[in-house]
């Protein structure tokens, strides 16, 4: 099955992220932490070039800490410093502030040497949709001391936000596209909910996730939560016909409801109710 989305306004997005970036010091990037990879534009490293970097692995809350823990070693690794985070919660949001700091220390030290006046690292967030940029600027921004940039009746530009003396922010994120000429990273995309539910029929995607969860040993989760007895051997159709009957979604003629029970599988995943669960590891 090939997984294939390329909207149009992608190239216009593209175009504003390659003009912002230039204006900043720190590209902040967004990945979910279930799928680092995967929710990775490649991009990415061509844009930020000659920029600090930092990773948030976001939504972390819904990934598996031990895998996330090896995520962030991998990143290390690389020269790249990444934090785990859920941007819903202010207060772990702003540990990231402290980790910017750390990361900018070298251009700070510099611009003292240098004898230049301090000035705020400007940072541009950025991630591929639905990865949180929004919540993640919201919780920063909640701990603003002031808004900056244009006033009323003054040309468009682009508006910051002073997170503190040292740090500026881009009020509006820079949205990358999810790449995935690979089958599997589409596949991916689409459980955690970054690609539109209309691109890919919800119970084609249903029985990829039970078929990928039977090869990567998550079997033993779909059994728990749905109270259903399931092999690797099984044909997963056939499994969630099982779990249609269990969750009675069943339909006029007494038929299972496959369509409803695979949105019931596809939601469970998303929202965390099989567990932490990472679909990539390092
Ligand atoms: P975007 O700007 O990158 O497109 O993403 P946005 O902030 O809009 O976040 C997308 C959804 O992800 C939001 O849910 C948001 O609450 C949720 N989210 C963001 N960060 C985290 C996190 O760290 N952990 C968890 N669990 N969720 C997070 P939403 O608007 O309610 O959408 P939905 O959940 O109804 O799809």
């Amino acid at each position: 099955m090939q997984v294939q989305w390329y909207p149009g306004h992608m190239t216009k997005a593209m175009r504003s992220m390659k003009e912002d970036i230039k204006l900043v010091d720190l590209c902040i990037e967004l990945l979910d932490a279930r799928v680092p990879i995967s929710s990775r534009n490649p991009d990415i490293n061509a844009l930020a070039q000659n920029k600090f970097r930092l990773i948030i692995l976001n939504k972390a809350d819904l990934a598996d800490p031990k895998t996330t823990e090896e995520w962030v070693s991998y990143f290390k690794n690389q020269g790249i410093t990444a934090v785990a985070l859920d941007a819903r919660k202010n207060q772990s949001v702003s540990k990231v502030l402290s980790t910017v700091n750390e990361v900018c220390k070298e251009k700070m030290e510099r611009d003292k040497r240098r004898g230049l006046l301090e000035r705020p690292v400007k940072a541009i967030v950025a991630g591929i949709p639905n990865v949180g940029k929004s919540t993640f600027i919201n919780s920063l921004s909640g701990k603003a001391t002031a808004k900056t940039g244009n006033k009323p009746g003054v040309t468009k530009g682009n508006q910051w936000i002073r997170l503190n003396k040292k740090i500026d922010l881009l009020d509006t994120p820079g949205v990358l596209w999810p790449k995935f000429e690979d089958e599997k990273v589409g596949l991916n995309l689409s459980f955690i909910g970054s690609i539109n539910d209309d691109v890919i029929e919800k119970t084609e995607l249903a029985y990829e996730f039970v078929k990928m969860a039977q090869k990567s040993g998550l079997l033993p989760v779909l059994s728990e939560r749905y109270g259903i007895e399931a092999a690797e051997e099984d044909d997963p159709n056939d499994l969630i016909r099982s779990i249609a009957i269990k969750r009675n979604c069943i339909k006029k003629g007494n038929e299972p409801d496959i369509d409803k029970a695979s949105s019931m599988i596809i939601e469970d995943y998303r929202n965390g109710r099989f567990g932490a669960i990472s679909l990539e590891r390092p």
